[in-house]
Formats: structure tokens, sequence, C-alpha cells
């Protein structure tokens, strides 16, 4: 019998493959899929996320399908999700205690909240000094930041922290200097879960006047935190840490703090953060809040 061989490589091989590949695939999925399933797996690393809680899910699903509507069109479908990232502005607002729901911007999520926050403010009050004190302890969405401030000629202090993760009030106000435009301290820590004495800050911070922006991302969901009673005048959190969704975050930005955008493009969020919103997890993290309070 004669054989082929060129068939035999290029064409029946392949086939036989990809075949096999797909079963596989299947088999491999199934695999993954049971050992996965909430049941089997004991999770227990929830600073570094939490799983979307059921009635999350089913509040996000409409918005992947017949709630389509772009936010900022004028069509019913659009204007029903502008109003729904509007309830979530509310929800956000009366668990942190703003003044305003107008004091809530959607993001991508924690990192670009402190981002934004750490950039915008430093951007725009150029004018008044260069110094911003933090602390050692951060997450790195606040220490890059900072870095990178530096290279643009911003001065930086990294506070100490005890042995316990505090850091000290004292030294904080000793760090303060006529050129001190922000102070950015967390609310709580993501390695050993210290919480920082954000009211006492806050008072330090306005007895100075100066702005306190803190990174709240694990303390929403966990610990009570009102910006107004601890004079915050910015606070980033995420919605993946209150059994939300990834990929979505909000910053709480008072008003009259003097903030630069620091993304171009469209004009949503009242101008501070182009892009067109994350309807279906910005649905999720107001589920997500409500759940947890
Ligand atoms: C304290 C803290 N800040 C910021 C972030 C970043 O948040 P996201 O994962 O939403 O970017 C995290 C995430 O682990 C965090 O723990």
């Amino acid at each position: 019998m004669h054989i082929n061989f060129k068939i035999v490589y290029k064409i029946i091989l392949p086939e036989i493959f990809e075949i096999s590949g797909f079963f596989l695939f299947i088999f491999s999925y199934n695999k993954i899929k049971e050992e996965l399933t909430v049941e089997k797996i004991r999770y227990f690393d929830h600073a570094a996320t939490t799983y979307v809680k059921d009635e999350v899910l089913k509040a996000m699903i409409p918005y992947f399908g017949l709630n389509y509507g772009n936010p900022s069109s004028i069509y019913t479908i659009g204007r029903h999700n502008k109003r729904e990232i509007d309830y979530a502005r509310e929800q956000v607002s009366r668990v942190i205690g703003a003044k305003s729901p107008k004091e809530i911007y959607f993001t991508g999520c924690g990192s670009e909240s402190d981002n934004l926050a750490i950039k915008g403010v430093a951007k725009a009050n150029k004018h008044k000094g260069n110094h911003i004190i933090t602390t050692k302890i951060e997450h790195h969405a606040v220490l890059e930041t900072c870095e990178s401030l530096e290279k643009e000629g911003f001065k930086i202090t990294y506070l100490n922290v005890d042995k316990y993760g505090k850091i000290n009030l004292a030294e904080l106000e000793n760090a303060i200097t006529d050129k001190t435009i922000l102070i950015s301290i967390m609310a709580a820590n993501n390695e050993i879960g210290t919480i920082e004495p954000i009211e006492e800050i806050g008072k330090i911070a306005k007895k100075h006047g100066i702005y306190f922006h803190t990174d709240a991302v694990q303390g929403i969901g966990n610990i009570k935190i009102n910006v107004q009673k601890c004079n915050i005048d910015m606070l980033s959190l995420s919605a993946h840490k209150f059994y939300g969704p990834k990929g979505v975050g909000a910053l709480y930005v008072r008003q009259g703090v003097e903030f630069e955008k620091q993304q171009n493009g469209g004009h949503q969020e009242k101008d501070k953060r182009a892009g067109t919103e994350n309807v279906a997890g910005i649905v999720g993290l107001r589920k997500g809040n409500r759940t947890c309070i």
C-alpha cells in the first residue's frame, strides 16, 4: 500500500491533534471546575480578594445583556444606566459619610484611585509645594506613584512604623514642612491588618491645611470610616475586597479639593476620569457594598 506521508503530516496528524486537544480541553476544564467548586476549597485570603456573592452576580448580569446602553447617551437605555451609576454613587457616599454623591468618582480599580488621588493633587498643587508624606508600608499603588513623582521633582517622606505597623503621630507632625501638600496614609494594611489612626491623622492634616488621602481598599467593608469625622479629603476603595467584581473602584474627593484628571478623553465622571463607565462593574460595586454594611 502506498502511503502519502505528505498528507499524513500535513492533514491527518494535525486533525488528530486538534480533536484530541479538544477532548483534553473539555476533560481538564471539567476537572478544574470540579476542584474549584466552593464546597471543595477553603479560601482564607480575603485581603487578596473576595468571591463575588451570588446576589452581586445576579444584579450585574442584565448589564452584560439587554441593559447595554452607554450612560453618556440620550436614549432610554443609556439614561437608565446613568441612573444606576448615580444610585451606586449615593450608596458609596452614604457608606463613607460623604457630604454629597457628587464627591464619588468611579475608576477601574483601587490602584487607579490611588494614582488619581496622589498624582491628581500633586500636579494641581505644585504651585503650593512639592512635598508629600506617606509611609513605608503602603500598597505598591501608593509607593510606586510616589516614586514616579520623585522623578518629577517631588520630595517624598516615607514614615517608619512600629513593630505593630503603626505610624507615630509625632513623627508625622515633625515631617510637615511649609512645602507639604499631601499626606497619604492607608486606613488598614493589606499584609498585617494594622489599622492606622486616621482620625488623628486627619486632625493633623486639617491643622496644617494639608490634603489627606487614605487608601481604604482594605478598610471599606471591614471597618467603619466616616470621611467627614476623620477630615479625609480623598479616599480610595475597590469592589473586589467586599464581594464585588474585580476591575472597578472608586475615589472620594471632597468638594473643593484641587485635583487634575490623569486620563484624557471623554468627559465622564464630571470630567475627572475619561472612559465609558463599567456599568455592570459599578452595579456590582454597589451591591457588594450594600451586602457588607
Ligand atoms: C491597600 C491596598 N491598596 C490598593 C490595592 C489595589 O487595589 P486593586 O486590586 O483594586 O487595584 C490593594 C489590593 O490588594 C490593597 O490591598
